[in-house]
């Protein structure tokens, strides 16, 4: 019997209310979202994809509604889509079932309406608790609606309704001081929620905030501001007892997400939706080559996605074969940004024992001369206190 392949699965929705002046996501500012059209073909899609892989042995571990604003889709939307899915392919019942929501979108009773639809992780876009900073920041919400709406999470986590979740904070843009981010963190400890994913605002080209630095007419975030948080938020959040476990992203034991460690490991993931991104392993795959497996793209414009599905053709704009060498530099550089680094023995056994080789030599250099890589018990990892350095040690080591 064929071993059982766990599997992740991303749906993107790539629809929102309002687009932020910071976003570069695939997300488009729809006054009438296709609901409908749009679940239609993201089915569709999934279908092909089964046709297009070996999946008889793959069960879906978890599955990830991002975008855009997925909580646009509503409960029933989005618990109807699960139910379509769940007659399609095996699925863990233990399952983790993520779901983006933007505060600002939500009807009365929506949240309690995703976890009965079987949604049991939530990760909400609150960005900051200061209305100031979320009217600088062109959010669609006030600091009063991201703070009922964060308040209703951690009640549904203390019935027992949702099993986790997740806030997002951005710091260090528009002048914002270490003092004033740390009163963002300690609105979300008063919360008592489990989960905080903190992102350092970036000034993405082509966004009207890149116009807006551009024409002076916004500040470039303070890149020593940033580092400073960087440095401090773990000791904010200790006596809470939530720890980093990657370098934006902090939980209390537990709560950490499984879909994104399944990112991190090099583990396949089936992604659909507009612009979605998927890597799927050779067993899964069925190429007949020595790689390690493919990745593909899909296309990134909605009606460009709905033609093709239309056509009975999988929405791709690319697909590459991802080999040893190009794998092994994938998990490095996402290993290295967790807390628990990267695994030797696995890279050389997903790899090859070159892999291995190669990132020892790097990481030597690195060791003698910054001392802020280290390696114990066959994992290499960056000392945390040198997280600010991590796109340095990232570029020295892959
Ligand atoms: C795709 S959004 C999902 C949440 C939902 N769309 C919302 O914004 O409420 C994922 C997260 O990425 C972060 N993010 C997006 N653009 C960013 C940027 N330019 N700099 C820093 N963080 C960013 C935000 O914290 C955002 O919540
Ligand atoms: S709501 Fe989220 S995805 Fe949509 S534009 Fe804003 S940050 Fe981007």
């Amino acid at each position: 019997m064929k071993p059982v392949t766990d599997l992740s699965l991303y749906v993107h929705f790539p629809f929102c209310v309002h687009r932020c002046a910071y976003c570069d996501f695939n997300a488009f500012a729809a006054a009438r979202v296709p609901r409908k059209a749009y679940a239609a073909a993201l089915l569709r899609e999934f279908e092909l994809r089964l046709a297009d892989l070996d999946a008889t042995s793959a069960r879906v571990r978890t599955i990830y509604f991002g975008g855009g604003t997925p909580s646009l889709w509503g409960p029933r939307g989005i618990g109807e889509f699960l139910d379509a899915i769940a007659t399609r392919v095996l699925f863990d019942t233990t399952a983790e079932i993520t779901v983006e929501v933007n505060p600002g979108t939500l009807e009365r009773g929506s949240l309690r309406g995703f976890a009965t639809a079987g949604v049991n992780r939530v990760s909400m876009g609150v960005q900051s608790f200061d209305a100031q900073r979320l009217r600088a920041l062109d959010r669609v919400h006030g600091s009063d609606e991201a703070l009922a709406a964060a308040r209703q999470l951690a009640r549904l986590i203390a019935s027992g309704a949702l099993r986790s979740a997740s806030i997002d904070l951005i710091h260090g843009g528009f002048d914002q001081t270490v003092e004033d981010f740390h009163r963002d963190v300690d609105r979300f400890l008063s919360l008592d929620l489990p989960h905080l994913s903190a992102y350092g605002l970036t000034v993405e080209a082509g966004t009207p905030l890149h116009a807006r630095v551009a024409r002076a007419e916004a500040p470039i975030p303070d890149e020593a501001t940033q580092a400073e948080i960087l440095r401090e938020l773990p000791e904010w959040l200790t006596p809470a007892g939530i720890a980093r476990y990657e370098v934006s992203n902090h939980a209390r034991a537990g709560h950490e997400s499984h879909h994104n460690r399944a990112y991190w490991h090099g583990a396949p993931y089936l992604a659909i939706g507009a612009g979605a991104h998927g890597f799927l392993t050779r067993d899964l795959a069925r190429t007949r080559t020595d790689d390690i497996g493919i990745r593909y793209g899909n296309l990134r414009s909605v009606p460009s996605y709905l033609a093709a599905i239309e056509r009975g053709r999988l929405p791709e704009e690319f697909r590459e074969r991802i080999d040893a060498r190009t794998h092994a530099m994938e998990r490095i550089l996402t290993g290295l940004r967790t807390v628990e680094g990267v695994d030797l023995d696995s890279l050389a056994r997903a790899c090859g024992a070159e892999a291995r080789v190669r990132v020892l030599e790097r990481a030597d250099r690195r060791m003698r001369l910054h001392a802020d890589v280290v390696l114990v018990q066959d994992r290499l990892f960056v000392r945390p206190e040198s997280f600010v350095f991590l796109d340095a040690i990232i570029r020295d080591l892959v």
